[in-house]
């Protein structure tokens, strides 16, 4: 059984093998049926104390490559990530009754990009 199977997701992914393509369908669903803020998503890092902390931003792109959010670089989520770029999402679209949640490691975008 592979990951996706054993998480029961067999169901969600439909032909989908790649989760990005998943994230695609449910966020352009989601455009359509949330009222507010369909990019919305709680971001979690740890700070230096070893603390989680989450709090949330808006999504501003996304492709296979990753998901980008723009934030002050002397936030305290950016001290954060700083310290540990392990970094955790969750979107959650209530229209929909579905959350997504990604893990990875977080870095900054090119200076022409942002
Ligand atoms: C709906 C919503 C969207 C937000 N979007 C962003 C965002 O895109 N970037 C950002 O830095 N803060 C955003 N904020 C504010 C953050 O939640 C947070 O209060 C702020 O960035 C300071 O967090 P920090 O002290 O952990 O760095 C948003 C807040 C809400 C409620």
């Amino acid at each position: 059984m592979n990951e996706k199977n054993s998480l029961g997701l067999n169901l969600c992914f439909k032909d989908h093998n790649n989760p990005i393509k998943l994230f695609e369908e449910w966020f352009n669903k989601a455009k359509k049926t949330e009222i507010n803020d369909p990019n919305a998503f709680a971001v979690g890092t740890v700070n230096k104390k070893g603390f989680p902390t989450v709090r949330m931003v808006l999504l501003k792109d996304f492709d296979k490559n990753g998901f980008v959010f723009y934030t002050n670089l002397k936030s305290d989520k950016s001290k954060a990530i700083k310290n540990s770029s392990k970094i955790s999402m969750c979107f959650h679209w209530k229209s929909l009754q579905r959350q997504i949640r990604v893990i990875g490691i977080a870095s900054k975008v090119s200076k022409k990009r942002s």
